[in-house]
């Protein structure tokens, strides 16, 4: 699904590198995004979901368009999809001469379920709410995962959120993570309030190795991560269902301004595509690719020279 914008271009170069990368695959197309919207009202149809159960992964540019209203293909298609097909760890590494850490996102809860409404809407009296949700069975997913991944790691794992402010969702957040904890004492573990660790992430990323936090928290540090590692151009991701068909995308999103220009650094779908492979089971094609990546400073040129110079890397 290439998208929107630069999403098409930099799927491209993707999926250039895994064919060089000796990967076959059978693939399906999908045309969806805030373009195939704003052409006949498409965004999400369920018939294509129950589609997607049925295949190993999604491979995706990036999607939106500046002509769609905001939250129609963020809600309608993006967030349709983590919910619907129960993608419920979004994996963003970031890795660096300097540093390498990885934040698992909790993907379906927090802010982002769509919890609230307006009451008396458009009068003086107007009042929005924007409830956060948290299940135990959602937070506890996440902690585990985020432990699991740590003992193939440096065994350290950090809570990213808003205990002080937050008591009734950071309590359930402090819990759990202090019980899943206590089943790897082999993993130190620190806790960050989400402004604190704004401040430690730019002073010294180095410090992190696994963090885990909740869905909106994990929006805005991965954004953050990225721009201490690069750029979001270099950052890939994962939104994963483990041992079920997931989606693997960059960070950036459909760049409209760039479009066409040849600007856009494959990079960070490149990387978002040896995730996918990593899912597949093609971890070692995977690990060749990520080595090819691994200089950025000196992938530099067009899209797709640098598509190019990844694939010659790989020889
Ligand atoms: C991301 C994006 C999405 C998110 C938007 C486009 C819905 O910012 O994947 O980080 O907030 O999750
Ligand atoms: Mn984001």
């Amino acid at each position: 699904m290439g998208g929107d914008g630069i999403g098409p271009e930099v799927v491209t170069e993707g999926l250039k590198v895994i064919a060089a990368a000796g990967v076959e695959m059978d693939t399906v197309e999908y045309d969806l995004g805030g373009e195939r919207y704003m052409k006949d009202g498409t965004i999400l149809p369920d018939e294509i979901v129950e589609e997607w159960r049925g295949l190993d992964a999604l491979y995706a540019g990036a999607v939106g368009s500046p002509g769609v209203p905001p939250g129609v293909i963020e809600r309608g298609l993006l967030l349709k999809m983590r919910f619907d097909l129960d993608l419920y760890i979004n994996l963003r590494p970031f890795v660096t001469t300097d540093h390498d850490f990885v934040v698992i996102r909790e993907n379906t809860e927090g802010t982002y379920a769509g919890e609230g409404g307006f009451l008396r809407k458009n009068t003086a009296e107007e009042v929005a709410t924007q409830g956060s949700v948290n299940t135990r069975h959602g937070v506890e997913r996440a902690c585990r995962y985020a432990f699991e991944l740590a003992m193939t790691r440096n065994k350290h794992v950090t809570l990213i959120h808003k205990t002080n402010v937050l008591t009734f969702s950071g309590d359930l957040w402090d819990r759990t993570f202090n019980e899943v904890a206590a089943e790897y004492p082999a993993v130190d573990t620190w806790y960050n309030h989400i402004d604190a660790a704004c401040i430690y992430m730019v002073e010294n990323p180095a410090q992190y190795d696994v963090i885990v936090t909740d869905n909106l928290f994990g929006d805005i540090i991965t954004d953050l991560a990225g721009a201490v590692s690069g750029g979001i151009g270099l950052a890939p991701t994962a939104n994963l269902h483990p041992g079920k068909m997931s989606m693997f995308e960059p960070v950036h999103g459909s760049a409209p301004d760039i479009v066409g220009t040849g600007m856009a650094n494959p990079i960070a779908a490149i990387l978002s595509g040896a995730m996918m492979l990593d899912h597949l089971g093609e971890t070692d094609a995977a690990d060749r690719i990520r080595t090819a990546c691994a200089d950025t400073d000196t992938l530099t040129g067009t899209t797709s020279e640098i598509g190019d110079a990844v694939v010659a890397r790989l020889a």
